[in-house]
């Protein structure tokens, strides 16, 4: 059994992941920290027995979230986003002596996507590439971190193209773009499609997530990847490649 303590327990993904948890027969939550709510309030208060700690927080926790890992000898799952140079430094350095699984999209079909976009580009040949994201109607941010995410895909085996970022008016197609359109309606979670053509066919790889659960089930299996692994950095490539 891996015993896991959630570190944002009370927010948004800390209450989903909880009920992933609960249904997983190999993992259970043995503590939760949270700014509110019925939690522990600091990770070092907790000194109880513990695997792993898997952190969909705030980002201004990074410092403390390493000091009780390194401190405790326990892995650590960063999913929280938006660290700054120093916080990603700190967790690096941690990495030294505790194994850290870090990623700014926990979802291992979008990893598995881009791999497979990376592959296309690089094998197709000559073609016109497109992506077209689309989102609720509530989200703020266009286009989205996961669509520039897959263009830089293509872009490591296409290094020529650059970004065009919403046609409108003149703005005749260029052999030399990638074209990434956003679609904002209902309540879409998230729809990501990355399209090569050329005169004679087109390839399209499409994601669709259905549920921010999916963020949960791959924060789950990275926990598990995790587990009894050596210290070191370990992103979404490294789970794919195992
Ligand atoms: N990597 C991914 O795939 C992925 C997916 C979804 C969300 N996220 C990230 O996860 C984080 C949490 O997202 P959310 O939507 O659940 O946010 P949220 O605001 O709903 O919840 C944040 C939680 O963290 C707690 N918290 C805040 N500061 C803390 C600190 N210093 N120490 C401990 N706990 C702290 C809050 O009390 C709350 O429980 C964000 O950074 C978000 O971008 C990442």
């Amino acid at each position: 059994m891996i015993r896991v303590i959630i570190n944002g327990a009370s927010g948004a993904m800390g209450t989903i992941l909880a009920g992933v948890i609960a249904k997983t027969e190999d993992m259970e939550v043995v503590a939760g920290v949270a700014l509110e709510g019925d939690y522990y309030r600091r990770l070092e208060e907790y000194q109880g027995p513990a695997d792993i700690v898997i952190d969909f927080s705030h980002h201004n926790g990074t410092v403390d979230l390493m000091d009780y890992c390194v401190s405790r000898g326990l892995p650590a799952v960063v999913c929280t986003t938006g660290q700054t140079d120093e916080e990603l430094e700190y967790i690096a350095k941690a990495a030294e002596t505790i194994p850290v699984f870090r990623s700014a999209n926990m979802s291992v079909g979008v990893a598995l996507t881009a791999k497979l976009v990376r592959e296309a580009a690089a094998k197709f040949g000559p073609c016109d590439v497109e992506i077209v994201e689309i989102h609720h109607n509530r989200k703020v941010d266009a286009p989205s971190g996961t669509a520039i995410m897959l263009a830089d895909a293509v872009r490591e085996a296409r290094p020529e193209l650059h970004y065009n970022l919403g046609r409108s008016g003149m703005a005749k197609r260029q052999p030399d773009e990638i074209g990434i359109s956003a679609v904002r309606m209902g309540n879409i979670v998230g729809t990501h499609e990355v399209m090569f053509g050329t005169n004679t066919q087109t390839i399209t790889i499409t994601h669709q997530a259905h549920d921010r659960a999916l963020f949960a089930d791959g924060a789950v299996t990275a926990a598990r990847f995790l587990t009894g692994k050596p210290a070191g950095l370990y992103n979404m490539d490294d789970l794919l490649a195992d």
